[in-house]
């Protein structure tokens, strides 16, 4: 904790020392303008002129844990894309996803509506591809609006009998925002009111001019139903993800995102968490936004228990104190005294930042910096 002198803080604060001296003596503390008062004596003192002392050497402890040094170009890897799938209600979405991993979802949804984020990894090839299904965008928007890019390629799925919708908008507001790819699947094909063109033609009004009208955008004709363009469609995303050359450090401390997390009756908090680079261990201690914990196990998305996982890799995780919010990063932290000690300054920063927009703030390093 750090001490300031009484002349120091009379400056700050604009009133004269001997009047800070009188205050002092009213709190029984004898102490002359040049000698040192202990911090928490500065914040109460500085309260009584509406000002709030905030402790500069707590904060930085915050901006030293969440300061990321960037890895070394030799140890980047090439990692997974990790592609975000979006679109109006019922344009098919959640039958895309499963088209592509042959499997179900959607049946065991209850209503068919998807309830949360989910997280795939699908395998074309050799190349492994991270899909995350999105219930409206609400995630998504949280994770942006928290500064967090968790995606490198969208999936604008637009049913073709159907076209540009509201939602479809929305989606493609979000996607440029984040600055990722977009890849246009005009999805239900097999329906007889399917009309790709008048898709292509509505998405021109959005800047987005599909290659075979004269752009960029790469559109593909789907079917979740009978399968007709998952192939294309795949193939589509592993060549737009070879051309970004997304890479990560693996060797570092982990580090990723909360995709979605909530209160299993019999386990604890459980959250999906997406690690964006390093690679996360059972065992590692981590700070997820203001819960933290020590990683208790690990399953990937065939519900495998697993021991670590890499860049790109969505696993469930549990061990948290609390459930996290979607969109939280999470990192490892040296050790789990760390771990509580920087979630639990999170939280405080959290009402630290409240307070700072009533009352004007004077941190204590303007007050070292004269
Ligand atoms: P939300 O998660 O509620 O936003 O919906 P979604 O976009 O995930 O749509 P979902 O996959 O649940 O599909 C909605 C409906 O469209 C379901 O009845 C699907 O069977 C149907 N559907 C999806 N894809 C196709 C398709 O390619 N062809 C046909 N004919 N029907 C489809
Ligand atoms: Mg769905």
């Amino acid at each position: 904790p750090q001490n300031v002198s009484v002349k120091e803080l009379a400056e700050k604060l604009e009133v004269q020392s001997s009047e800070l001296v009188k205050e002092l003596m009213l709190k029984g503390i004898m102490a002359n303008v040049n000698e040192n008062i202990d911090f928490d004596t500065a914040v109460s003192l500085a309260e009584k002129y509406d000002i709030l002392l905030e402790q500069q050497e707590e904060v930085d402890i915050l901006e030293d844990f969440f300061k990321v040094e960037p890895s070394d170009e030799k140890d980047l890897r090439s990692r997974p894309p990790v592609v975000v799938v979006m679109g109006h209600v019922d344009h098919g979405k959640t039958s895309l996803l499963d088209a592509i991993r042959k499997t179900r979802v959607t049946e065991k949804e209850a209503g068919g509506i998807t309830q949360h984020i989910g997280a795939y990894v699908a395998q074309v090839n050799d190349q492994k591809i991270t899909f995350l299904d999105t219930p409206g965008h609400e995630a998504f928007t949280a994770m942006r609006m928290r500064g967090a890019q968790a995606t490198d390629i969208a999936i604008l799925v637009v049913a073709a009998d159907d076209g540009v919708m509201p939602q479809t908008v929305e989606a493609i507001n979000h996607a440029k925002a984040a600055g990722v790819e977009i890849i246009v699947a005009i999805n239900k094909m097999d329906k007889p009111g399917a009309n790709p063109d008048r898709v292509k033609q509505e998405l021109v009004e959005y800047e987005l001019i599909c290659e075979d009208w004269g752009g960029e955008t790469i559109s593909v004709p789907v079917s979740a139903i009978n399968g007709e363009g998952i192939d294309q469609l795949l193939e589509m995303i592993v060549l737009v993800s070879e051309m970004s050359e997304l890479k990560a450090d693996p060797k570092r401390d982990a580090r990723g995102i909360i995709i979605e997390a909530q209160l299993d009756k019999g386990r604890g908090p459980v959250a999906t968490v997406l690690v964006q680079s390093g690679t996360l261990r059972v065992g590692d201690p981590i700070v997820a936004g203001t819960s933290y914990g020590k990683v208790r196990a690990m399953m990937d998305d065939k519900g495998r228990r697993v021991k670590e996982a890499g860049p790109s890799k969505p696993v469930e995780i549990l061990g948290l104190n609390e459930v996290p919010l979607a969109g939280d990063p999470f990192y490892k932290a040296k050790n789990d005294r760390e771990a509580r000690h920087v979630a639990e300054k999170v939280i405080e920063k959290g009402k630290v930042d409240l307070i700072k927009r009533s009352s004007t703030k004077v941190t204590l390093d303007d007050l070292f910096s004269q």
